[in-house]
């Protein structure tokens, strides 16, 4: 028996990167996982991966930013599974600028996928899993949300807005019997972070291997972190192994958040 046998989880941001492992490692404890992201590829992909542990598992297109786009893929999987238990709302970007030269546009896309993404897949979910008296909501937070980082003023706004809508929301619906917490990864080897090396390089006028030997040097565990190490607490946190954790912010960072 998996640690999450039977269950029904909808992981956003699965496309790619900490999403993926979730979305695999959710498969391979037992739960039928609703694989979805904006790139409807990647996602059909990653479902070509998921189902060699949960045949019956599912692709999803979704944009995070958009209300009804939320509401539809609650629905759809609503319809399809008859329940949902876990709402793994993981989708998110960055970019990287100095304040001084922040557009709007970088703040904006930032807030709208990270921090009002997060919003919304809550709000979709919400209904389904009050209507059942349980679930379990999860959200990918940062390191970023819980202090300053240098060129990503924006991107650590909307991380700590991920933290305290988690908690906020916790307390909200613990009467519903749904707990509702959030995991905070450090340097992750994912797209994403290949892309912040580069910008960062290039911002702080370095080498892209010494931005790289910096992530490690900052790290007290001595390596990259990789997506499943992430992924291992999602698991915690939608197995009978959290029931009573709530409102909780999770580091996993190998000690970078302590650096
Ligand atoms: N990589 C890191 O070092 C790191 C550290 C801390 C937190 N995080 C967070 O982890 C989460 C996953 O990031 P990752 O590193 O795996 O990045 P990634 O770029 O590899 O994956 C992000 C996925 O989200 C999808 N996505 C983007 N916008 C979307 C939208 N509007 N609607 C639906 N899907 C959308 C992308 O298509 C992609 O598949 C993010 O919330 C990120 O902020 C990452």
């Amino acid at each position: 028996m998996g640690l999450l046998t039977g269950k029904i989880a909808v992981v956003t941001g699965a496309g790619s990167g900490i999403g993926r492992s979730i979305a695999i490692l959710y498969a391979s404890e037992g739960a039928t996982v609703a694989v979805a992201d904006i790139n409807d590829e990647a996602a059909a992909a990653v479902l070509r991966e998921v189902k060699e542990w949960a045949p019956e598992s599912m692709a999803a297109a979704v944009n995070v930013t958009e209300k009804a786009s939320c509401e539809n893929l609650y629905r759809t999987v609503q319809e399809r599974f008859g329940r949902i238990d876990i709402a793994a709302n993981n989708a998110g970007v960055s970019t990287m600028n100095w304040v001084a030269d922040l557009t709007e546009e970088e703040w904006d896309f930032n807030m709208d996928v990270n921090a009002k993404g997060v919003f919304l897949c809550t709000q979709a979910a919400l209904p389904h899993l009050i209507r059942q008296g349980r679930g379990r909501i999860i959200n990918t937070a940062s390191m970023a949300g819980k202090r300053g980082v240098p060129l990503l003023a924006h991107y650590a706004a909307s991380k700590w807005a991920v933290i305290g809508f988690t908690k906020s929301v916790a307390l909200e619906v613990a009467r519903h019997g749904i707990t509702v917490n959030c995991v905070c990864p450090g340097y992750v080897k994912t797209g994403m972070q290949e892309r912040e090396v580069v910008w960062e390089a290039k911002l702080r006028d370095m080498e892209p291997q010494a931005v790289i030997d910096e992530y490690i040097r900052n790290t007290p565990l001595g390596r990259m972190q990789t997506p499943e190490d992430v992924a291992k607490i999602y698991v915690f946190l939608a197995s009978h192994l959290a029931d009573f954790v709530t409102g909780e912010a999770v580091d996993v960072t190998g000690g970078a958040d302590l650096v």
